[in-house]
């Protein structure tokens, strides 16, 4: 399904209705990751389903609401849950939201997940900063892009050599050194899901260069560097990918890597707030 111009400035006008602020940063949570959201001061709450057309959060681990209000001084409209391609929406119904928060004027976008680690280096509980992706369900022909451009965006054919804007991931690496948060780099991969990888699927992508898998962030990212918003990505490593097919991979897990990651991601994102 479509998503047209006249759906998303409807939604900004209905959001604009009932929250104060113009928001400056738009902060997606991935699974188990809302913590966040419940700290923004001056809030104002928005669950999904008051919104019309708006894909609402089928999966535990997601609130399904959005959060405006303040943190550390920024004007800020949060995801408390983000939407994913594999609970039944389009790739424009998924990335609508970014769409909806471009229109409400956000400069900065700042994207977290839960991740596998396929990189051999990196533990549960660790947290990694995105420097690049693989967009292999956008290889696989499911780019949000594709359909009509909307030229009130971006181009036909948007450049993404820097989808992670490299000046706020300085200030994101600033911030962990300064807080004692061992941040690792590296490129995450994006797949469909929600049936997690084989053993080979977790080699391919090895091979392909990836250090970390996940069913989100690369679609809504690829939305908002068509829309020219400059975004900051961070993954939160909440389990082991299963190379050799030796233990199992569960949701559960997810969840509750969330509760250590959820603190560092809340140290980095204010401090780099407080620095913007
Ligand atoms: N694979 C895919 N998505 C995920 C994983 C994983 O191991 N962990 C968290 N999201």
């Amino acid at each position: 399904m479509q998503v047209s111009l006249a759906q998303i400035d409807h939604l900004v006008e209905k959001i604009r209705s009932r929250v104060r602020q113009k928001p400056r940063i738009g902060i997606i949570l991935g699974t188990g990751l809302g913590g966040l959201a419940e700290t923004v001061l001056a809030a104002t709450f928005v669950p999904y389903h008051e919104l019309p057309d708006w894909p609402t959060s089928t999966v535990v681990g997601h609130a399904g609401r959005l959060v405006s209000g303040e943190l550390e001084g920024q004007p800020v409209l949060v995801m408390q849950g983000r939407i994913h391609y594999y609970e039944g929406y389009s790739m424009a119904q998924v990335t609508m939201p970014v769409r909806v928060m471009q229109r409400l004027g956000i400069e900065i976008l700042i994207v977290t997940n839960a991740a596998g680690a396929i990189n051999p280096d990196y533990l549960p509980g660790e947290v990694m900063l995105i420097t690049d992706h693989l967009n292999l369900t956008g290889m696989t022909g499911l780019n949000p892009l594709i359909g009509p451009n909307m030229d009130e965006f971006g181009p036909r054919f948007p450049d993404m050599g820097q989808a992670y804007d490299r000046e706020l991931s300085a200030l994101a690496r600033n911030v962990a050194a300064q807080s004692g948060i061992q941040l690792h780099e590296g490129v995450y991969v994006g797949l469909s899901g929600p049936s997690f990888e084989t053993p080979a699927d977790l080699r391919f992508l090895r091979l392909a260069g990836a250090d970390a898998v996940g069913m989100s962030t690369v679609s809504e990212v690829t939305v908002a560097r068509h829309g020219g918003t400059r975004v900051l990505g961070i993954s939160g490593i909440s389990n082991k990918a299963n190379l050799d097919g030796d233990t199992t991979t569960s949701h559960e897990e997810v969840l509750e890597a969330g509760r250590v990651l959820t603190p560092k991601l809340e140290t980095i994102i204010r401090g780099l707030l407080r620095l913007l």
